[in-house]
């Protein structure tokens, strides 16, 4: 608690106030960032790119890997001297622990680190305002980490959304049923939970009136989505998969691209693989991880698919989008992983041909069954197949990115580029694209011709109007 924090201006005060969100982790949690932002913004909170002399700060942390939870001790530790001199001042700084890591440890977090005033867990945000607000009137005991999931929806369910730029985040789905044995996600998310198809649908509407032009739709096991059919649509059926929301979202005017993220192998279904073929505005890029090449590790990580079977839905997605790019993550080093379990994976690594991929080392997560499993691999071990897979996959990229060169592409402009004249933007494949042309055209989509590839970027020129495929 903060002694020193003075009562809050009364609500609906204008006062501005400064607020600092640092984001870790995944895209589930730069969206919750987002979304904490809209709550506050309302009663007066403006975002602030630096935690000096911030009224809010606010770390939204990830539990994924080990090292996570200890940057966010250190930032902690970064943020005392900040708070301290903000009260030398007159001021006051409210520190607020958010996400996953608020989740796993809840008060644990303020043992540790005094400077904390507030620990909120990730389904809980609507309750901000109000947690605030008690933190500032000096009771309460500012911890609240129950999971509310639907609670959280229902009254979060469409809130005026601030956007920043032509691509938004919109969660669908959260929570995880899976119990893969090295993550955590199932403890600190809670249970799986899809929001419901008219709910994701008036969101997605506001933004595209916005100028959003490209939805990204989130959940831990977005392919598992199952959220109740819209109300007008009875007959339709009480609940809609993913492919089915995908296809209803790209009625939308405005909207021109759709992605989502991320899946899990045992989830694909036909429909979906379908949406890929019959719904151009779904973009062909899939992230659809995959973790080992190995039967073994992967039915020690309790993933409940096989290699063989990952690989017959690669070939399928393959057969309905020929172009599509497939992305993935990787673990090396699971308990138990052998020399031989490793070079499956470099094997199935080598079928798929992925255009990017994310890997890591196994991290030893407390409360989840691989860390206690027999067959812990050495840290060397580890670091060694980890620099051997990502060798292969940069290889993969790079190929990949190269295979462009010569090609013309549709890009969406998002930014200015890094150098004068520039304007940078994504192609279908979420590929970083640079070129030199207009601001006029950052919110647009322009066809471009791919002149050079590196491993994270495209250059490319704008090919003129004229010379356009109809
Ligand atoms: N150790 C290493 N990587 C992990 N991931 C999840 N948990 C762990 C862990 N304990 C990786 C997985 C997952 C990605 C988001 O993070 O590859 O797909
Ligand atoms: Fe974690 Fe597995 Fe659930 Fe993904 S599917 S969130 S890796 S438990």
């Amino acid at each position: 608690m903060d002694e020193t924090t003075p009562a809050p201006a009364p609500s609906g005060d204008k006062a501005r106030k400064r607020l600092f969100i640092k984001t870790y982790g995944c895209q589930m949690n730069v969206y919750d960032s987002d979304r904490m932002r809209d709550i506050l913004h309302p009663l007066g909170y403006e975002s602030s790119d630096t935690p000096d002399n911030a009224d809010l700060v606010i770390l939204n942390t990830c539990h994924i890997r080990e090292k996570a939870a200890e940057k966010v001790y250190s930032e902690l530790g970064r943020l005392k001297p900040l708070k301290e001199a903000r009260a030398a001042a007159g001021g006051s700084m409210t520190v607020t622990v958010a996400g996953c890591v608020a989740q796993a440890e809840g008060a644990e977090i303020q043992r540790r680190a005094p400077v904390v005033d507030l620990v909120v867990g990730p389904q809980t945000y609507h309750k901000l305002p109000e947690l605030i607000a008690n933190v500032h009137r000096g009771r309460g005991e500012g911890l609240d980490t129950e999971f509310e999931v639907e609670d959280k929806f229902d009254s979060l369910a469409v809130p005026e959304r601030q956007v920043d730029g032509y691509t938004a985040f919109v969660t669908v789905q959260e929570g995880c049923d899976k119990f893969c044995t090295f993550c955590v996600v199932p403890y600190t998310r809670g249970a799986e939970w899809s929001r419901p198809v008219d709910q994701v649908t008036a969101e997605v509407r506001q933004l595209a009136a916005k100028g959003v032009r490209e939805i990204t739709l989130l959940g831990q096991n977005v392919n598992a989505y199952h959220g109740a059919a819209p109300a007008a649509d009875a007959a339709a059926g009480d609940v809609w998969g993913l492919g089915q929301l995908v296809r209803h979202l790209a009625l939308i005017g405005g909207i021109e691209r759709i992605r989502f993220t991320t899946s899990h192998p045992r989830d694909m279904d036909e429909d979906l693989i379908q949406a890929f073929a019959d719904t151009p505005k779904l973009m062909p890029y899939f992230h659809l991880p995959v973790q080992s090449g190995s039967d073994k590790i992967l039915k020690s990580m309790n993933r409940n698919h096989t290699a063989a079977e990952y690989l017959a839905t690669i070939k399928r997605l393959r057969e309905v989008r020929p172009d599509i790019a497939i992305s993935g993550d990787f673990i090396v080093g699971f308990p138990g992983e052998t020399e031989a379990d490793f070079e499956a994976t470099l094997d199935l690594v080598r079928q798929v041909n992925h255009a990017a991929c994310f890997s890591f080392k196994y991290s030893r997560r407390p409360g989840t069954p691989g860390s206690a499993m027999f067959g812990q691999v050495d840290e060397a071990v580890k670091t060694e197949r980890l620099a051997r897979l990502q060798a292969l996959l940069s290889e993969q990229q790079v190929a990949f990115n190269r295979s462009m060169i010569g090609k013309r592409l549709p890009v969406l402009f998002e930014r200015e580029g890094r150098n004068a004249g520039q304007i940078a933007g994504r192609s279908p494949y979420l590929q970083s694209v640079h070129c030199d042309g207009p601001v006029s055209l950052i919110g647009e989509i322009a066809e471009v011709e791919i002149l050079n590839a590196s491993q994270n970027a495209l250059g490319a020129r704008l090919v003129p109007k004229e010379t356009r495929a109809a």
